[in-house]
């Protein structure tokens, strides 16, 4: 077999995992999340989360990846904890199914540049939203975000990833910055940044319940934690450079890219009509965002400079997605790199066609992944680094760390106690939040006989307290 590529410089690493990191999550769930949660008050527990418990998270990650120089599932064993390896199994697979809808969301990016010269989404934001969100656009659109994604992980981890995200994060964070100027000309600034930036503490108090697993969800989701990618990206370091600065690095500049994108998005939105109606459903943040490039001065060129850092973002993303699988099926069954890119990658557009057919299998996909299997994935970690590993563990973070030893010992106790318990507690919160949009409805299979022919569907039931509403999604 080929010998194993590594990053050809620190900062080749440092760009790629900045590039898994900074995604749709910061630029379009970030400023929404924030919006639909209080605004600062929500800021100041999803900052804490970031650094107290993702910013340690990483560093498990980390570890077991620079140890192992293995795809995520051979790590374990490697490191002699065969028995461990589902842990990496279940970063694969979840790697595969989020990439399936995070790649019609991307879809839905490409579909927005085309708008934004075309000017088409200008009119009715709305009917735009809806036209390409769900059906053959969005399939097709699907389809040429995925090629692009398969075409530079094909290339390899050197030449597709890192020259890859070399160039999109320094392209993103220049744009946002031209954005964030621009956008303190807009006559709503001010009133935007006093409700991004003042906090409201008694907002917090009142929704402490679902502000703190929402902040700490984002906080997994935005460092692209759980998944085993840091596992796979630190495979490739070859080096001992020291995990604890690199991974500063990482979640810092990953914090300025929200932030930033908060800089741009509120003033636009306040610019044209407040956060309202922020924080529903996958589609608003792109409904509300192009209607307010619609209404403003020069919305054309700005809402297409929008949308390209919401692309490289995307891709950024979801290149770390599908490495992970990659890696694992061309070491593990001795395949070609760019066979097995592409293979994959066809495999994961097909499952993406379901999402890509109703949004509501998106977020379905969507509550699956992340507020189930990625909780489970970093406690897994946790308990892995913590309790099983844990001599290897601050072996290999003391390895070329500038960050001393008791640093190293703080850690090793942090994620015995605090990473897990606040693990559990999201976990508990987040099946809870399942169970509850349960009870508002249900996905169901149904046989349905028209005339004489018999076909299945799928639909969603709503819950309407006395009555079911059914809405057919998926006909076949
Ligand atoms: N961090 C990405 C974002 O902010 C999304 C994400 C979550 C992700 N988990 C991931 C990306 C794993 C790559 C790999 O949009």
């Amino acid at each position: 077999m080929a010998e194993r590529e590594t990053w050809t410089s620190r900062a080749g690493f440092i760009f790629a995992a900045v590039g898994s990191a900074v995604g749709l999550g910061n630029i379009w769930s970030f400023p929404f999340q924030t919006a639909a949660n209080g605004g600062a008050a929500f800021l100041v527990v999803y900052l804490a989360a970031v650094f107290l418990i993702g910013f340690p998270t990483m560093l498990i990650e980390f570890v077991i990846g620079r140890r192992g120089e293995q795809n995520p599932v051979a790590a374990f064993k490697k490191l002699g904890y065969e028995q461990w390896s589902f842990t990496g199994g279940i970063g694969v697979f979840s790697s595969f199914v989020t990439l399936a809808f995070y790649s019609v969301v991307g879809g839905w990016v490409l579909s927005y540049i085309v708008g934004s010269v075309t000017g088409a989404y200008f009119g009715d934001p709305g009917a735009y939203f809806g036209a390409v969100s769900a059906g053959p656009t969005a399939i097709a659109a699907h389809a040429v975000f995925m090629a692009i994604t398969i075409g530079i992980v094909a290339f390899g981890v050197t030449d597709g990833i890192e020259r890859a995200t070399k160039f999109m994060i320094p392209a993103i964070i220049v744009l946002l910055v031209g954005l964030a100027v621009w956008a303190t000309t807009l006559d709503g600034a001010a009133a935007g940044y006093s409700y991004y930036l003042s906090p409201d503490f008694s907002t917090l108090a009142k929704n402490f319940g679902s502000i703190v697993p929402a902040a700490m969800g984002q906080a997994f989701f935005t460092l692209s934690l759980g998944f085993s990618v840091m596992i796979a990206y630190a495979s490739y370091l070859g080096r001992d450079d020291s995990l604890p600065a690199d991974g500063s690095a990482i979640v810092v500049i990953n914090t300025i890219v929200a932030l930033l994108a908060g800089f741009v998005v509120f003033p636009i939105l306040f610019a044209t009509g407040g956060a309202g109606g922020a924080g529903g459903g996958p589609g608003t943040a792109f409904v509300a965002l192009a209607g307010a490039f619609g209404a403003l001065p020069a919305g054309q060129i700005i809402g297409l400079a929008f949308f390209v850092v919401l692309l490289f973002a995307a891709l950024s993303s979801s290149i770390s997605l599908l490495e992970v699988p990659v890696a694992y099926v061309s070491e593990n069954y001795g395949y070609g790199r760019s066979t097995t890119a592409v293979a994959m990658g066809t495999v994961i557009f097909v499952v993406g066609l379901l999402p890509a057919l109703g949004t509501n299998y998106l977020t379905l996909y969507n509550d699956v992944v992340f507020k189930f299997l990625l909780p489970i994935a970093v406690l897994l970690l946790a308990l892995f680094v913590g309790w099983a590993a844990d001599r290897e563990a601050m072996d290999e973070l003391g390895r070329g760390s500038s960050f001393g030893e008791s640093f190293t010992t703080v850690w090793l106790w942090w994620v015995r106690t605090v990473v897990p318990i606040a693990v559990v507690v999201t976990l508990y919160l987040g099946v809870k939040a399942i169970y509850t949009s349960f009870q508002k409805g249900v996905y169901f299979r149904n046989r349905e006989i028209l005339g004489d022919t018999l076909f299945f569907s799928t639909s969603w039931w709503e819950n309407m307290g006395d009555r079911y509403s059914k809405t057919v999604i998926f006909v076949f």
